[in-house]
């Protein structure tokens, strides 16, 4: 039988799919949904597997699917000024996406993002998860940690990522030094963003 909180990532997760699944800059189409139901389940599958955030899986979950979101809203703002972010300027160094961001429309993703987190009354815990998905320094919370690395290693993999487009930030080292000291941990977290790209994959493919 289907677990309560299993059945409430499903609510979730569709309640969110008309914000995520459209045309967003830098990602194929339905990318976006794709990168955000692959953060998040493999965001939840890892801090299973380190046994942390026990009580707060539904918060990294929700966190996974709405740490991009702010993308949404930066899509629309570029529609109404008719602007572009020009994604092939820099492919691989400095500055990054969040920088193009800024420099386009004064204001990047991360930032949006957490205000309309706060806007939807979403959890303060998943906020500041929101708020520190590509800058976790300094925050002693393994959750923090945990979707960070999970963000940069489905970025690495291209899950729904268009070719050539730059990546948003490095993988920040203390992020990986907060969880756990083991030379195989990180193939491990690799192994599970795999598998749960490939069942996000077929998940998108099956409702588009
Ligand atoms: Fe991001
Ligand atoms: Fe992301």
């Amino acid at each position: 039988m289907l677990g309560r909180q299993k059945f409430n990532m499903i609510v979730i997760s569709s309640a969110l799919q008309p914000y995520f699944d459209r045309f967003c800059y830098g990602y194929t189409a339905s990318g976006l949904w794709l990168h955000s139901i692959a953060v998040a389940t493999s965001a939840w599958s890892i801090a299973e597997e380190l046994d942390v955030a026990v009580e707060s899986g539904s918060q990294i979950y929700v966190a996974g699917l709405v740490h991009d979101i702010g993308k949404v809203v930066l899509t629309d703002l570029l529609r109404q000024r008719g602007e572009q972010i020009d994604l092939e300027r820099t492919p691989d160094e400095p500055p990054g996406l969040v920088e193009l961001e800024r420099e386009t429309l004064g204001i990047c993703h991360v930032e949006a993002g957490v205000l309309l987190a706060e806007r939807w009354n979403l959890e303060p815990a998943v906020v500041r998860l929101v708020e520190s998905h590509h800058l976790p320094d300094g925050s002693a919370d393994p959750d923090a940690a945990i979707l960070h690395l999970t963000d940069y290693l489905l970025a690495s993999l291209g899950v729904g990522y268009r070719e050539n487009t730059p990546v948003e930030t490095p993988l920040v080292p203390s992020a990986l030094d907060q969880l756990i000291d083991s030379p195989d941990f990180l193939p491990l977290c690799e192994q599970i963003a795999l598998r749960e790209s490939a069942r996000s994959l077929a998940i998108v493919e099956a409702l588009v």
